[in-house]
This record gives structure tokens, sequence and C-alpha cells, in this order.
């Protein structure tokens, strides 16, 4: 690894975001998993297990792939870091891999997991029965809808699906419903999809999503001979793109852009772009920018992708935008579908409608800056998006 990580101080703190809001008997647990993984993370047999997975099993490392069609169109030298080429098409199984080899080594029997789009949802499935875990699956009841078809492969996979029907039904309420039965039994482990929530889990998910930037930063040099202007992702939680961004850290000169979801305009509940639109708070356990509501809470919010609607963002996003290392910005849905179908006819590749925020910011980007390279990563593909868009166009029409 060429870079050293960025760590949050021992109270999981990066700078004044972080940290662990919650109840004692949630504390204890978050402590066990920070404890096994301070020994996991030091230990060379695990560091191999995981590389070898991520090897035979998804696949890795994914390829990076030059779009000349979009390139030539738009004046600047378009790259992707193609995660949708990973095993179940997105980079959260990364992430999962590394927390179900954790929950193993902890002796752990069952795993949950809360999931959005499904993807976070599928992969854990995945990776339980890999492994031998028994596997609940907490989704909102909007997002079962939304994403039909990954309901279904995790049912497939062996896991049993906890419906979220509080709130929003969206992400949120399956983080509340994942958390509250976490909290309840000790031979769980709790395989938290992004890089968010209290300490250790953004550093925890940080460090297994890395493995995008340190490929992503040697192929690029390997393959143009210098760095990208620009490494763009998209933001829900922030996992791809911290792990985009966490290999280009120290090279102060490439611009580290995160994409939210604009949706469908800048009023209340019509978008979920909590770093451009948000302010500091608390949510889920830790300090972060967030959406509020009029009293102050987690507000409501909305996006065309499941798996970027969530009122919080991860921790270390909020320092870089502090700290100015990292610039965010936002989409509009109509922007990310119009990216969706540019990539997919001119470069015969259909993305994730999240990784379509990223690439539509990235063609923007494109037409002020011709002749840079920017590399975009293209967090998952969009066989889960298909019917969604399909319908969507289906009730324009009528
Ligand atoms: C393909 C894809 N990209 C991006 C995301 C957003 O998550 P994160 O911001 O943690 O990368 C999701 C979430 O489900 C996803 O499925």
């Amino acid at each position: 690894m060429v870079q050293s990580p960025s760590k949050p101080d021992s109270q999981g703190f990066f700078g004044a975001y972080g940290g662990q809001y919650v109840p004692e008997a949630l504390k204890q647990r978050l402590d066990e998993v920070s404890q096994a993984y301070t020994l996991a993370e030091a230990d060379p047999a695990f560091a191999q297990e995981f590389n070898e997975l991520c090897i035979h099993y998804s696949g890795r490392p994914s390829p990076i792939f030059h779009c000349k069609n979009l390139s030539e169109e738009f004046g600047a030298d378009i790259w992707l870091k193609r995660e949708d080429l990973n095993h179940l098409g997105a980079h959260k199984i990364n992430n999962t891999l590394g927390q179900c080899l954790l929950a193993k080594r902890m002796g752990k029997k069952r795993v949950i997991a809360e999931t959005g789009a499904g993807q976070h949802g599928v992969a854990t499935a995945a990776t339980a029965a890999l492994m031998g875990l028994s596997c609940t699956i907490c989704m909102g009841e909007v997002d079962i809808e939304r994403q039909r078809l990954n309901v279904t492969r995790m049912e497939m996979l062996g896991a049993k699906i906890q419906v979220a029907t509080k709130g929003q039904r969206t992400l949120k309420e399956a983080v509340d419903e994942a958390l509250a039965q976490w909290i309840t039994d000790d031979e769980m482990f709790y395989v938290l999809g992004s890089a968010v929530g209290p300490h250790p889990y953004p550093y925890i998910v940080k460090r297994f999503q890395s493995v995008i930037g340190t490929e992503a930063r040697s192929q690029i040099l390997s393959e143009t001979g210098r760095l990208p202007d620009a490494c763009l992702a998209c933001v829900g939680g922030g996992s791809n793109a911290i792990g985009l961004f966490s290999g280009f850290l120290d090279d102060v000169q490439v611009r580290l852009i995160g994409v939210e979801p604009g949706g469908r305009g800048d009023g209340y509940g019509q978008h979920a772009a909590s770093l451009c639109l948000g302010e500091p708070g608390v949510m889920h356990g830790f300090n972060s920018y967030m959406i509020k509501n009029p009293q102050g809470e987690a507000g409501e919010v909305y996006s065309i992708s499941a798996g970027l609607d969530y009122p919080s963002v991860g921790p270390e996003h909020a320092q870089l935008k502090d700290t100015g290392r990292a610039e965010y910005v936002r989409v509009t849905d109509k922007e990310a579908l119009d990216a969706f179908f540019l990539l997919s006819r001119k470069e015969g590749i259909i993305p994730a409608l999240e990784s379509s925020h990223a690439l539509a910011h990235a063609l923007k980007m494109a037409k002020e800056m011709p002749g840079s390279l920017l590399l975009v990563n293209l967090s998952g593909r969009g066989d889960k998006d298909v019917a969604q868009v399909q319908q969507l166009f289906a009730t324009k029409a009528n």
C-alpha cells in the first residue's frame, strides 16, 4: 500500500466528526468489534485471507477502462474504475468479505445488515452463505418495492428479510432495525454497509474499500503514465468514495470530488445531499453533516437511487469537506438518468443509478476542463435498476 491511511483519534473522531454517541449496551458491542479489528489488522494471515478472497471470489483487481467514445465527445479523458465487474456487481463485496471474516474470527454465528439498494444486502447474504453464517437483512418497505430483483437474490442466497415499516421506510429505518436487533443478540455481528455509523465502522469500512483506491492509483499510472486531474465517486454513506479517495489523499494535486444525490432540487425532502445542503449533527451514533427536519432530527430525504437516500454521511467526508481536501457537489435525478443512458449507449455499459451520479458530474467537468484526465468510480452495474428505469419511462409515456 502506498499511502498511510488517515486514522480517527482514539475516541473515533475525524476532527470534529465521528465518535460513538450510543447507549452503553451498544458501546460494549462496538468496543468488542474495535478490539477484534485492531488485532486482525495487525495479523498478516487476516490480510492474506482477505486478499485471496478478493482475487478468487470477487475477481479483483477490477480493471480501469478508458471511455474512448465519451472522451472524444466531451473533450477530456474519462476513465472508469470498474467496480461493477466485481462478483455480484458492486463495490459492496469488498467490505462484506472483510467484515464477515472478522465476524468468523470473533466466533459469531449470525450476521445482520441493513440495505438500501440491496447491493450491500446481496453481498452480505452471499458472503454469509460462503462462510456458513446465518444472515438477516433489514430493508425498508419502499426500497423493497424499488429493488425487487435484489430482494429475490438475497432470498435465494438464504437470507431472511426483515422489513422496516416505520418512518420513511428506507435506509435510515433499516439501520434503526438492524441496530435494535444487534443489541439483543451477542452471537450476532453487524455488517455495516457504508463508511458511516459509530466508531469503529467508518474506519473499518474505509480500510476494506481502500482496495479500490490502491488499485486505481497504480493502474492509472501504468496505463497513462500520470495521476488523474480528478477522482470522482458518488456519495451515499460514502464507502466507495472514501475507498477511491484513500488511494489519492496524499497526492494533493489530484482533486477529490464526491457527488451527492441532488434528487428533484434543493427543497427540503427533495434530495439527500447531506454534505452540500446539510449541517453538522448526530444520528445513528455518530456526528457528521446531516439533513435535519425543523425539529433538528434526521430529516426526509429523496433520491432516484435507493443506495443514496441516507440523511447523513461518513464522518471522514465531513472532515475532508471542512479541510477542503475534497469537494462535494450534487447532481439531479435527471442528470444522473442522462448519464445512465449515455454510458449505456456510447460505451455499452449499463451503470448503477448511484454511479451514474458520479459520471454525470464528470461529463460536466470534461466540458469545463478540456484535455484533463478524469477517473470515475463505477461503483456498480445497473441490472438492479433496469426495471425501475423502464417503469419510469412507461409512466412518463402514459
Ligand atoms: C452501486 C452502488 N453505488 C454506491 C452506493 C452508495 O453507497 P456508498 O456511498 O457507501 O458507496 C450504493 C449503495 O447501495 C450502491 O449500491
